[in-house]
């Protein structure tokens, strides 16, 4: 297989070109469908909404923090696993995205700000990766599957909908830790696993008002 070799600075325009897409193109959405959204009050789907909200970017983050480790670490088998799994983040994108069209609601305009401030920590994590090698995706991926429980329980009852689309999600998020422990994860210090905390409950409140 032929190996390419990109400058620096077509890497740069790669990852700008990454982040652009993620987080602006609503990508393969079909048009506008009407299923289950006749079984929500105004309410129920101001509410179902909400929580779509978050967790479209909570997909925006997870392929920031990917891509930046993916783009900073010197292994190149850990590298493809880490694009793998991004490709699926962003078809857990795409699902939120269609979920969110169906509902009337609108993303985060934060979203660039997430992105971003994702793609440094996960730069920060492929740079200390002898220290850490995996430890902060493992709790990325532990702190999502455990907000992802909450977030079905946030649903109204009757958006089965939203509820099949953050199971199949879930079920992802369990997999990729399971992935990222099997390849070798070391744990991050407690204080960094509360400030994690933390930084996505402050996240959370603003992307619910912005
Ligand atoms: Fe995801
Ligand atoms: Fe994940």
């Amino acid at each position: 297989m032929e190996i390419k070799h990109h400058s620096s600075l077509d890497n740069l325009i790669e990852e700008i070109e990454y982040a652009v897409d993620c987080i602006y193109n609503k990508g393969n959405i079909p048009e506008k469908s009407s299923i289950n959204k006749v079984n929500l009050s105004k309410d129920e789907s101001k509410a179902s909404e909400r929580v779509m909200r978050i967790n479209h970017m909570g997909e925006i983050c997870a392929q920031g923090l990917y891509r930046g480790q993916a783009a900073h670490t010197k292994d190149q088998n850990l590298k493809m696993k880490l694009y793998d799994i991004c490709n699926e983040e962003n078809e857990h994108l795409k699902l939120c995205n269609l979920r969110l069209k169906e509902l009337n609601g609108s993303s985060s305009v934060l979203n660039p700000l997430w992105y971003l401030s994702s793609y440094v920590l996960g730069s920060v994590a492929g740079i200390k990766e002898n220290d850490w090698k995996l430890g902060f995706i493992e709790e990325t991926e532990r702190q999502v599957t455990d907000h992802l429980k909450e977030s079905m329980k946030q649903l109204p009852a009757n958006d089965i909908r939203s509820k099949e689309f953050l199971e199949k999600i879930s079920k992802d998020e369990e997999r990729h830790r399971d992935t990222v422990k099997r390849i070798g994860s070391n744990e991050i210090p407690n204080s960094i696993k509360t400030g994690m905390n933390i930084s996505s409950k402050i996240m959370k409140k603003l992307t619910s008002l912005f």
